[in-house]
């Protein structure tokens, strides 16, 4: 087959292999055209190979510019940059687009079907933090500070709203603090009101503080469309929206920059339940769904998420995270016959 397309594949930490494995064996019972070049990145590329972030994990990634992701462990301490952090900063994944909708009934809300854009580069996680000495404690005063670039604000939103139109949604919701940060989240705001004349009449446009939106959110959440927002409000946010659905054993999110984009689950390494086959899978198979769709193959994005409601909604087959029994191949497995069903 010749229009295979090459991605690379980093399984990462913890539960990784496991949730890689069994995206893997449903993406190729879907015959996804995927060629995967598998690389090491996080603590088992440490130990390794000396290194978070090998050098032939970035040359995969430059050539490839594709990539399916499992969680990476930061190690705790000084140091260690958070390699998450460093790819979306050295590649240019500037947009952080993560997706929320009810999979499963009977939950809180029936009716979420939102996407929140997070500012994936700037804001608070430029981390220009340092301690200031008083006296005998060098470590007195903790200074942390973060900036916003317009033209980064302005990339973002703009991303928020050709987004939106692409997608078939209505309304872009602007998330700030530009109250009490008048600077700092001001300069995304006043972009904000700038680019959204520009859609006036295809894409609604509102603007919320961010504490109030934290509110409404878990209040009535069917009201939110696409939210776009400074890098911390949405991390924060996507949790948010994650956990207003079944957790983060289902939030998948993609790291979109202008060449490359990389596709991955939300949750981290769980190294609570690493290697008992305990993991639900369904986070890293809802990233690959993201990739499909990045790919063009809605057809087999769209065979794969039936296949999934088939299974977790109709027949109720769920991992422990949502209440179920199956382990995490017993799940691929189930899967993959809903797929053939
Ligand atoms: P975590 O997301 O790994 O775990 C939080 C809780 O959710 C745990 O109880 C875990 O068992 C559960 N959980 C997470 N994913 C699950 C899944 N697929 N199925 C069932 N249960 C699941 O967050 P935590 O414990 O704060 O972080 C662990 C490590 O992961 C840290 O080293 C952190 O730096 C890293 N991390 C990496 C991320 C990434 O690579 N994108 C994102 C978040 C954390
Ligand atoms: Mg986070």
């Amino acid at each position: 087959m010749s229009d295979r397309r090459s991605v690379t594949l980093i399984p990462g930490d913890g539960i990784g292999p496991e949730i890689t494995d069994a995206t893997l064996s449903v993406l190729e019972a879907l015959e996804a055209p995927f060629e995967w070049d598998i690389q090491k990145a996080g603590m088992t590329a440490l130990e390794e190979a000396g290194d978070l972030l090998p050098e032939g994990t970035l040359e995969s990634l430059r050539r490839t510019r594709l990539a399916l992701k499992g969680p990476l462990t930061t190690p705790i301490g000084k140091g260690f940059r958070s390699i998450n952090v460093t790819l979306r900063q050295r590649f240019d994944l500037y947009a952080n687009v993560r997706p929320t909708q009810t999979l499963l009934p009977g939950g809180r809300f029936e009716n979420i079907d939102l996407v929140v854009v997070r500012e994936n580069i700037e804001g608070l996680y430029a981390a220009m933090e340092h301690y200031l000495p008083v006296g005998n404690d060098p470590e007195a005063v903790a200074y942390g500070a973060g900036f916003n670039s317009r033209q980064e604000c302005a990339r973002i939103i703009e991303f928020a709203f050709a987004y939106a139109l692409k997608n078939g949604r209505k309304k872009v919701t602007l998330v700030h603090k530009a109250n009490i940060l008048k600077v700092l989240s001001g300069i995304f705001l006043h972009e904000g009101r700038r680019i959204a004349e520009h859609y006036k009449g295809r894409i609604a446009f509102e603007e919320r503080i961010v504490d109030a939106c934290a509110m409404e959110l878990v209040i009535k959440p069917e009201a939110y469309d696409v939210i776009v927002t400074t890098n911390l409000f949405g991390d924060i946010l996507s949790d948010l929206a994650a956990g207003l659905v079944g957790g983060l054993g289902l939030a998948p999110g993609a790291n979109i920059g202008p060449e490359m984009a990389i596709f991955e689950a939300v949750h981290g390494s769980a190294p609570d339940i690493a290697g008992q086959d305990k993991a639900n899978p369904l986070a890293l198979m809802r990233a690959a769904i993201l990739m499909l769709r990045h790919c063009d193959r809605d057809d087999l994005a769209i065979r794969l998420e039936k296949a999934i409601k088939c299974l977790v909604v109709d027949e109720g087959v769920r991992t422990a995270d949502l209440g179920g029994k199956v382990g995490t191949k017993e799940f691929a497995k189930l899967l993959i016959q809903a797929l053939e069903a």
